[in-house]
């Protein structure tokens, strides 16, 4: 359990990635876009965002709607990256350093910016944003020279090479062109490992959980998974609550959308190896309740070679004051160790390991 709302189980040092609107700006394709201007085109796309993939469309087409995107998506995405890392162990977190990054559907480049910053890659490693809009592509390559002046920023509207050694990454992307295309994808590049953030919504999850099936023909998963069998839920997804740098959080009331209560569908892939590297913490899935001697939620981890859903309870009894705190206040999708203690009819009741 983490003692923060987001800071990683291995206490991994990120760099800091919230921007305000101001910082943004000059890297934007339209660099005196106003705040009135951002607050209608935003407005105007997320309308879109709620609808299915076919309706999603042109926001990607014209500068203003990439500048707006920028402005507002690009700050308020970036900390889903943050809370995914700190779910990894630190030898998955060092690996990914000196891996060339491909960011598939990079948009402006949202997550190649988190990715230098939070894992505070050297540059020397490849960086490569793939966008099929050309003009989300010019944006990403603005803000990536933006913010690392001298850093190559590869950004292209197709990669289909074999990139063995890279890590994969798709920003609500998968959900645009489709998990087929993915896949397709994922086998050309044939990278070491996997990783998306999607949205968390219960239309998108089946579509994952066929990825998900196919992918684990060579691939282990190591978030969120708390191993390879099947999985046991319709609707598995994370909760993050978060908060933003002042200016977009005024950005995120003017135009009258949560950024703070931000739900997603985040996965973690590992090409498979002889030795199995599989994790075995659980995961929360559902808060249910606290009582005043107990937490309970929903977790689903790995037993007798099955991955169940079950509901713990933790005694607070056997909680310090700091643990207690961070339970009030995690996240579903944290990560929990623990032994079972006792079986009470379907509820199991658990200590922290
Ligand atoms: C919702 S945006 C996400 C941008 C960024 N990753 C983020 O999370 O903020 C999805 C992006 O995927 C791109 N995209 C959609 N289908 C694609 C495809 N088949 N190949 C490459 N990019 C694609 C779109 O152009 C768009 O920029």
């Amino acid at each position: 359990m983490t003692k923060n709302k987001v800071s990683s189980d291995s206490n991994w040092a990120f760099g800091p990635i919230a921007l305000s609107f101001e910082e943004i700006k000059p890297h934007l394709l339209i660099s005196n876009i106003t705040e009135p201007e951002v607050i209608k085109l935003v407005t105007e796309m997320s309308v879109k965002f709620t609808k299915k993939r076919e309706q999603i469309a042109d926001y990607v087409f014209e500068h203003r709607h990439v500048s707006a995107y920028a402005s507002f998506y690009l700050p308020t995405n970036m900390p889903k990256l943050e809370f995914l890392l700190s779910k990894l162990p630190a030898n998955i977190l060092e690996d990914f350093k000196n891996r060339p990054f491909i960011d598939f559907g990079c948009g402006p480049g949202t997550f190649s910016l988190a990715w230098k910053k939070l894992l505070h890659i050297p540059a020397h490693v490849e960086m490569i944003g793939v966008d099929s809009s050309q003009i989300m592509l010019d944006q990403a390559t603005k803000i990536m020279g933006g913010f690392f002046p001298k850093e190559k920023y590869s950004a292209v509207r197709k990669y289909s090479e074999k990139k063995s050694n890279s890590v994969l990454f798709f920003g609500h992307s998968i959900n645009e062109m489709g998990i087929e295309r993915a896949q397709d994808n994922i086998m050309t590049i044939d990278p070491e490992y996997v990783m998306w953030i999607e949205p968390g919504t219960s239309d998108l999850f089946p579509e994952l959980l066929k990825l998900r099936e196919n992918l684990l023909e060579h691939y282990d998963i190591l978030y969120p998974c708390p191993s390879n069998a099947k999985c046991p839920s319709n609707w598995c997804h994370q909760v993050l609550r978060t908060s933003h740098e002042p200016s977009i959080e005024r950005l995120s009331q003017l135009v009258s959308l949560d950024r703070k209560i931000l739900p997603m569908t985040a996965h973690v892939y590992k090409r498979k190896t002889k030795v199995a590297t599989l994790p075995s913490a659980a995961t929360v899935i559902r808060y249910i309740q606290e009582t005043k001697f107990s937490f309970e939620y929903e977790v689903c981890f790995a037993e007798e070679g099955e991955n169940k859903n079950v509901i713990i309870e933790i005694q607070k009894k056997h909680l310090d004051k700091n643990q207690e705190k961070a339970f009030k206040n995690s996240d579903v999708g944290e990560k929990l160790n623990f032994t079972v203690e006792k079986v009470i009819g379907a509820k199991y009741r658990v200590r922290l390991t």
